[in-house]
């Protein structure tokens, strides 16, 4: 064989996790409706959606802790859809952590090599080599209710570590946790899962979560993926308005844009927010636009800017222009979607 398929069409490596065809129905209701997805092997992948969209249903169907009424789920290759959990090369961080309060940290974290009954040297290696990678030893012999939200969230992802597992799963780790620790924690389990190499699923709510640690997301709506991309792809080309709208500011104008204005049509614009450029005259694609609100976000503002043709959200920086102020809107960058699907990219 002198030429290579292109790898896109034929993966010649075994994924990390495949699901094909996954079912699920739940009160009468079809609530995964035949949801495929891979992820390589190392590779980490986010599920990202709004409440109810099945994230939580299809991560204990990847675990085994529910059967799937159809589908398959493949861990490395190995056909695992039968299997129940504890059979199973994956392990799972849930969100509300589940630790015992009334055993140690490291009896917690011991506690799934205890119950395949590995012996007590290889037990307390294992165990604290989990917990030094969280950064806990030093609280083995503490209880869950002595120590943080945030160090009982590595408890648990400790816990699902200690088990060597080839496919980690994490259900909204950082939903318990203040705003700062979310970011800090983050990173520490981004940093981890780099470390070890070991392919990982996290189910999240949050796209600023999902877009600063994935490799790649899957959008979920409704039971299905509506987009499997990469982080710069989704909100750079988002494929659905649905996606659009849910990564991201967007505003959404009924009509095309065309030369930076916008006319009638059937189909809505999409313009991110930083795609609305704002000037002190309306000179070239600028249309006259005043100023009717002024966000502070920071170190940007948010100004939201009326022209003839539509109102807009636009970012700026440095000093601000103050509301009843006259000036230009430009719009810089647009997508076109027709029936909710993304059709061509405007300028
Ligand atoms: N055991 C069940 N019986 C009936 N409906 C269920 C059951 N479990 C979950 N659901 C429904 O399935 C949908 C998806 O739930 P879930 O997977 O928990 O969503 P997510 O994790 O994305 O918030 C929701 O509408 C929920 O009410
Ligand atoms: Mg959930």
């Amino acid at each position: 064989m002198t030429e290579a398929a292109p790898q896109s069409e034929t993966p010649t490596e075994v994924a990390g996790l495949e699901i094909r065809g996954l079912n699920k129905i739940l009160g009468g209701r079809t609530i995964i409706d035949d949801l495929d997805l891979r992820v390589e092997k190392g590779e980490l992948v986010s599920l990202l959606g709004p409440s109810g969209c099945g994230k939580t249903t299809t991560l204990r169907m990847v675990a085994g802790f529910l059967a799937p009424d159809n589908g398959t789920i493949t861990v490395d290759g190995r056909d695992v859809t039968r299997l129940g959990a504890e059979k199973r090369p994956s392990a799972m961080v849930f969100q509300n952590y589940a630790l015992w309060p009334h055993m140690t940290v490291f009896k917690n974290v011991a506690f799934p090599l205890k119950i395949r009954r590995t012996s007590p040297a290889e037990l307390t290696e294992r165990t604290e080599a989990a917990l030094e990678l969280v950064n806990l030893l030093h609280h083995r012999d503490s209880r869950p209710g002595q120590i943080s939200g945030g160090e009982q969230q590595r408890v648990a992802l400790a816990r699902a570590l200690v088990q060597e597992p080839k496919l980690l799963l994490l259900d909204e780790p950082l939903s318990n946790l203040d705003a700062k620790l979310r970011v800090k924690v983050r990173e520490d389990i981004r940093e981890i899962q780099q470390r070890l190499g070991i392919t990982t699923l996290i189910v999240t709510h949050d796209q600023d979560e999902a877009m600063s640690v994935s490799d790649r997301i899957a959008v979920m709506n409704d039971g299905r993926i509506e987009q499997y991309s990469t982080p710069e792809q989704l909100y750079g080309r988002p494929q659905t308005m649905f996606v659009a709208s849910f990564i991201g500011s967007m505003n959404k104008l009924a009509g095309t844009v065309v030369d930076g204005r916008l006319q009638d049509s059937e189909e809505i614009s999409g313009v991110r927010p930083e795609h609305v450029v704002f000037s002190a005259t309306a000179e070239g694609d600028a249309l006259p636009a005043v100023v009717e609100r002024v966000i502070p976000r920071g170190h940007f503002f948010e100004l939201v800017l009326a022209r003839e043709d539509a109102t807009l959200h636009g970012y700026f920086t440095g000093r601000p222009p103050a509301v009843g102020d006259r000036g230009g809107a430009r719009i810089t960058e647009s997508l076109t979607f027709r029936d909710g699907v993304l059709v061509e990219e405007g300028r």
